[in-house]
């Protein structure tokens, strides 16, 4: 049974199809990369597979269940960082961790042992008891993704996990994220605009654009298939026409 299965997935808002059509398979224990210009319809494809949006037509099934049959399995099974932070400022990282765990009903001692882990995972032990609001970016996106594990999930969803974060604390956070896949056996799910993160981290990609899979395959044969000494980046201007350049211009006006 694969970790996630997506078939002709459309999500319409009133005056956008964010969504247009896509299917795709992630096995267990992959990581799955979703690659596309900002507006591809990627964080709208992670909150359908989360529950959190109503597909307007086709399926998705997360764990085995359908993500809009079974709502609660899915939550049970998944963990998810959002693009947006999504930490409470005025509580320390402990006191964060505490809350989410609360949530899912995880008792005490067992909240306390996984707490103290997940802090040692992600390097933060001397800062649990740090009010967020003086954390840096990087120390909250390392929370958020020991948030994001708290309830041990099959499924993780990082949503451009290492946006505006400077290159050293990328790569700190690739590592965690590489460890999580291939140690601790996470199927992983992330969507990205970076070419180099998806290239490091995912087994295969899928190049969304205007809500449409454009290309899908190994990070190797997406390569390969231009040529000898083909990037990734290559693979995606090819395919959506666009230039890392110009999306990093748009994201500094964003
Ligand atoms: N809640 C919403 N209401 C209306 N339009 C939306 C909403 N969320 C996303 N969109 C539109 O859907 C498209 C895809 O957005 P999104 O999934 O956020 O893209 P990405 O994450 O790839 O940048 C964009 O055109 C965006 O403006
Ligand atoms: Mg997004």
């Amino acid at each position: 049974m694969p970790a996630i299965e997506v078939k002709d997935l459309v999500k319409k808002f009133k005056d956008a199809l964010a969504v247009n059509g896509i299917s795709f398979t992630v096995e267990t224990g992959g990581c799955f990369g979703l690659l596309g210009p900002n507006g591809a319809g990627k964080t709208t494809t992670i909150n359908i597979l989360a529950t959190l949006l109503k597909p307007t037509s086709g399926y998705a099934a997360v764990a085995g269940f359908d993500v809009t049959k079974y709502r609660n399995e899915v939550r049970s099974n998944i963990g998810i960082v959002f693009q947006e932070p999504a930490l409470d400022s005025k509580l320390t990282g402990k006191e964060n961790l505490e809350f989410h765990a609360m949530m899912y009903g995880i008792d005490p001692a067992t909240r306390n042992r996984r707490i103290a882990n997940l802090l040692d995972l992600v390097e933060l032990t001397e800062k649990a008891n740090v009010l967020v609001q003086n954390y840096s970016g990087g120390m909250k996106r390392r929370l958020e993704i020991a948030r994001g594990l708290i309830h041990k999930p099959k499924v993780l969803f990082l949503d451009e996990p290492t946006l505006g974060l400077d290159s050293q604390t990328r790569r700190l956070i690739w590592e965690y994220v590489k460890k999580l896949n291939k140690e601790n056996d996470v199927t992983i799910i992330l969507t990205t605009h970076y070419m180099e993160e998806a290239d490091y981290l995912c087994d295969r990609i899928a190049i969304i654009d205007r809500g449409k899979i454009v290309a899908l395959d190994t990070p190797g044969n997406l390569k390969a298939a231009l040529g000898a000494n083909a990037s990734l980046e290559d693979v995606f201007i090819k395919y959506t026409g666009k230039t890392i350049r110009n999306i990093e211009e748009r994201e500094k006006i964003w």
